[in-house]
């Protein structure tokens, strides 16, 4: 048996959560053979539910789990991290834009960063789940000035795996059909899911489509689903939230497929033309634990523009957390 690994995750009490913990510890994320230690992080007035739901996790009696442990304070929670989640902050309800929350949310990840910073391991992998993730994930980058930006990224698989689903059921096909579909910019409406390179069973997705179901219908599906899973089930997605996320660490740690990409919202180091200093969503591989945006894409005006609108909009997220960079 290997050594553990350890895992941490916040808001461990919040709905997220109650569906990525219980797959951890199941071996979801590392496998059948990689035991697991579960830090949790809550603030004081959830460790009542937390205590219940560590009860639950023990009760399953899952052979890979080997310690939890909670804690009301991220320097506690992060000791030794090799894995950390960033989960909890507020989620938005009906009617509010994600970037509604970004000044309710935005220090908790200074204070996380900072925590990380001092204590997890060096090479520790963060992702940044709570929203608005990209402009949360840049706090958090700024605030660890002692970890590579490289470990951190905010999560736009959701959006990926929303992208796949829907050209996988246009198309009839099963989703392990489907490669290179792109998710560019922010974790907002504004964002482009590109279907340029896409493939169907190895064929260009747009030759399988028309443009107008694409430019039309897919787009706005896919940029506007998380304000409809709020709509039919009055809370924001969680099951495919929890999965997502699962997804984008087994890609940082089991590589991307040959020829094929993930999409993860990075701190940007220029490429396709988007500031330094802005985390932006791109087509990511991850080859031998290295990790690069996919390069040589043909971006066409029609994606230009959205690459540009997502700068935009990014850029004023940063404006309005600049004190805590
Ligand atoms: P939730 O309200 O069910 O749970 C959030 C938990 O975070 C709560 O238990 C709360 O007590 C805890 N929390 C709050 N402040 C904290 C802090 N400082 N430290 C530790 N824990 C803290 O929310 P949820 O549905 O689990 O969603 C969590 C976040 O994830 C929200 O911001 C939501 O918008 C976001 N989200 C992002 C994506 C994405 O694709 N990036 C997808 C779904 C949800
Ligand atoms: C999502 O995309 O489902 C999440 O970001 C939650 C939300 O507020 O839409």
């Amino acid at each position: 048996m290997k050594t553990p690994v350890n895992i941490a995750v916040t808001g461990a009490a919040g709905q997220i959560s109650y569906s990525l913990l219980f797959r951890l510890a199941a071996g979801d994320f590392l496998g059948p053979d990689q035991p697991v230690n579960l830090s949790l992080l809550e603030i004081p007035p959830a460790m009542k539910t937390l205590s219940g739901i560590v009860m639950e996790l023990s009760d399953c009696g899952f052979p890979l789990l080997r310690a939890v442990t909670t804690a009301t304070e991220p320097e506690t929670a992060f000791g030794d991290a090799d894995y950390a989640f960033l989960i909890g902050a507020k989620p938005r309800k009906e009617g509010m834009l994600r970037s509604d929350l970004l000044l309710q949310n935005a220090e908790i990840f200074s204070s996380q960063g900072r925590a990380l910073n001092a204590a997890a391991k060096r090479e520790v992998k963060v992702l940044v789940t709570g929203n608005p993730a990209n402009t949360n994930a840049l706090i958090a980058i700024h605030n660890a000035p002692d970890l590579p930006a490289s470990n951190f990224a905010a999560m736009t698989m959701l959006d990926h795996t929303r992208a796949v689903s829907q050209l996988a059921a246009k198309c009839a096909v099963s989703s392990a059909a489907i490669t290179n579909v792109a998710v560019w910019g922010n974790h907002s409406c504004a964002q482009y899911p590109d279907l340029h390179h896409a493939k169907v069973n190895g064929a260009p997705a747009l030759s399988l489509v028309d443009k107008a179901w694409y430019e039309e219908e897919f787009i706005p599906t896919v940029q506007y689903r998380g304000g409809e899973v709020i709509k039919a089930r009055g809370s924001s997605s969680a099951g495919s939230a929890a999965n997502a996320a699962l997804q984008h660490m087994r890609a940082l740690v089991l590589g991307t497929p040959a020829g094929d990409w993930a999409s993860m919202a990075l701190l940007s180091d220029g490429s396709y033309g988007v500031d330094a200093d802005l985390v932006f969503s791109f087509p990511v591989q991850v080859t031998n634990g290295k990790i690069g945006v996919a390069q040589g894409l043909e971006i066409n005006e029609f994606g230009h523009e959205f690459l540009l609108r997502n700068q935009r909009e990014l850029r004023e997220e940063r404006e309005a957390i600049k004190h805590l960079l």
